[in-house]
């Protein structure tokens, strides 16, 4: 795009500079026809002064000296006076350069000491003959040599002009028109060098005007469009560099996760041999051990059934990080099984103190879901509620269908101690627990919210946890009735 706005940049200035070339030209040239308008009325109000102060005063001397050889008119003095006044008259005048012609083309005086006769070139022959048909013609002489008062050589602009000198009788030539008759011919050089480079200077102005302008403005436009181009690109960079990021943190995860899924899987063979093993020794030869003994088989056991929840914890986080978890759909009573769930965690509420508080719908309703992930997360949601709550307090399972949006909305909330705001983002990564005095008394991993929200966006939901320090948690998710594999996150 910046590549284009160079040609054009470029392309443009061009068309600026001959445009603003020929704009001035075209100026000058308009400008220059009126100074030789104005400076030819100029010559020929000149001319006709000098014709009649000095001129009509001498024609009778002239007419006489007509018959004689121009070249030797110098001779009399009759013509020497002629020639004097002339000059006298001419003296004070703009004019560099006078010369005058008999009607056949000869010299009769001229201002210039080193001409000695006429010689024309065909456009001086063309204006000759015009002003011998009684008409002004001029034209300019550029670069022309003339002499400064001192005698010095300077070079200049001159407006050339021939001038017919024409006598007070008009001759008819032909009916209906009259022809003045012309006696002799009148060479005017008005010096116009100062007009001339005042123009010359205005147009290089106007020209160099135009063309700064247009500099000034592409060279903002080529300034901005340079920082923007600059921009552009440390952006594409930035994005490039996050895109890289985000696939190299991505592919770090899914290898993570790999690795986790398989160790878990490895974990868990050996595992079940123990527990195994333990509980055939708890049921079959426990009474044959010594009491101490006994109490350290319930420990293998009980340690072994820990350690293998733990270890499908974290299989089943890392399957769904890895995106590798399966759904299990099935039609259930969803009442029945909220209840169900509640009732696993009777013991352990009733061990704490705890009062376990149910609010369910008369009418029950059924749903597609994957029963076990569901009945899961209800426990892991329980346990965390009667875990953290301290005796005497209250933990409330609720259950609703929303025809609204046909979702089945479960609420477990409890009186406990509750998570500060700040917490609150802590808790839902794995392994994430608020280490303070009060609850690094009780066991667990830190594995139970996260992966609770894992199944219930896998299962098409929402979860939401809303928690207050010292007055009790609830977290409530919604699940759509009916499971749709489509609305499943990516
Ligand atoms: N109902 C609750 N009241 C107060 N704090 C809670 C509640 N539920 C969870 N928490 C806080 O969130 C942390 C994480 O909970 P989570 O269920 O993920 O792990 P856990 O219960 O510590 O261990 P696990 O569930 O893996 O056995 C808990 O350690 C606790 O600090
Ligand atoms: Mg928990």
């Amino acid at each position: 795009m910046f590549s284009y706005l160079r040609y054009f940049s470029a392309i443009s200035l061009i068309l600026v500079v001959v445009t603003a070339y020929f704009v001035g030209m075209y100026f000058r040239s308009i400008a220059s026809e009126d100074l030789i308008t104005l400076v030819e009325k100029n010559n020929a109000a000149l001319a006709q002064g000098y014709i009649n102060s000095t001129w009509k005063k001498h024609y009778n001397v002239l007419i006489r000296l007509w018959r004689i050889d121009v070249k030797r008119w110098g001779n009399y003095r009759e013509f020497l006076e002629f020639k004097n006044e002339t000059l006298d008259y001419f003296e004070e005048m703009p004019v560099s350069e006078i010369n005058i012609y008999t009607l056949s083309g000869d010299l009769i005086l001229s201002t210039d000491p080193s001409k000695e006769a006429a010689s024309f070139n065909s456009e001086e022959a063309l204006a000759f003959n015009m002003a011998k048909q009684a008409q002004n013609t001029s034209r300019i002489l550029d670069d022309k040599e003339y002499y400064l008062t001192g005698g010095q050589v300077a070079y200049g602009t001159f407006i050339q002009t021939f001038t017919p000198i024409l006598s007070d009788f008009y001759v008819p030539v032909v009916a209906n028109n009259t022809q003045a008759k012309v006696e002799a011919v009148i060479e005017l050089h008005y010096n116009i060098t100062p007009q001339w480079e005042k123009l010359w200077n205005f147009q290089i102005v106007s020209m160099g005007g135009i063309v700064l302008i247009f500099v000034i403005l592409i060279t903002v436009l080529f300034v901005s469009s340079r920082k923007a181009e600059g921009i552009i690109a440390k952006q594409h960079e930035v994005n490039l560099e996050l895109t890289a990021a985000a696939a190299a943190a991505e592919a770090e995860n899914r290898d993570k996760s790999q690795f986790l899924a398989n160790i878990s899987h490895e974990l868990r063979t050996p595992l079940n041999a123990i527990i195994g093993f333990s509980e055939i020794l708890k049921t079959e030869a426990i009474a044959k051990l010594e009491h101490q003994y006994q109490e350290y088989m319930r420990d293998i056991h009980s340690s072994g059934v820990h350690l293998l929840s733990l270890i499908n914890d974290i299989l089943d986080f890392s399957k769904a990080e890895a995106g590798k978890l399966e759904v299990n759909i099935s039609e259930i009573d969803g009442v029945k099984m909220v209840k169900n769930s509640m009732r696993l965690v009777i013991p352990r509420a009733e061990e704490a103190q705890v009062t376990l508080v149910e609010d369910m719908p008369d009418k029950h309703f059924t749903l597609q879901t994957d029963a076990k992930k569901l009945k899961q997360v209800l426990l892991n949601l329980l346990s965390n509620a009667v875990k953290f709550t301290p005796a005497g307090g209250e933990v409330k399972i609720s259950a609703r269908h929303n025809p609204a949006d046909d979702s089945i909305v479960i609420e477990v909330s409890d009186t406990g101690i509750g998570i500060a705001p700040k917490d609150i983002s802590k808790v839902m990564q794995p392994f994430g627990q608020v280490d303070s005095k009060l609850s690094r008394k009780y066991e667990g991993t830190g594995l139970g919210l996260p992966l609770s929200k894992k199944f219930v966006e896998i299962l098409g939901g929402t979860f939401n946890i809303h928690s207050e320090l010292e007055k009790g948690t609830t977290v409530t998710i919604t699940v759509p009735r009916l499971f749709n594999r489509d609305s499943q996150p990516a």
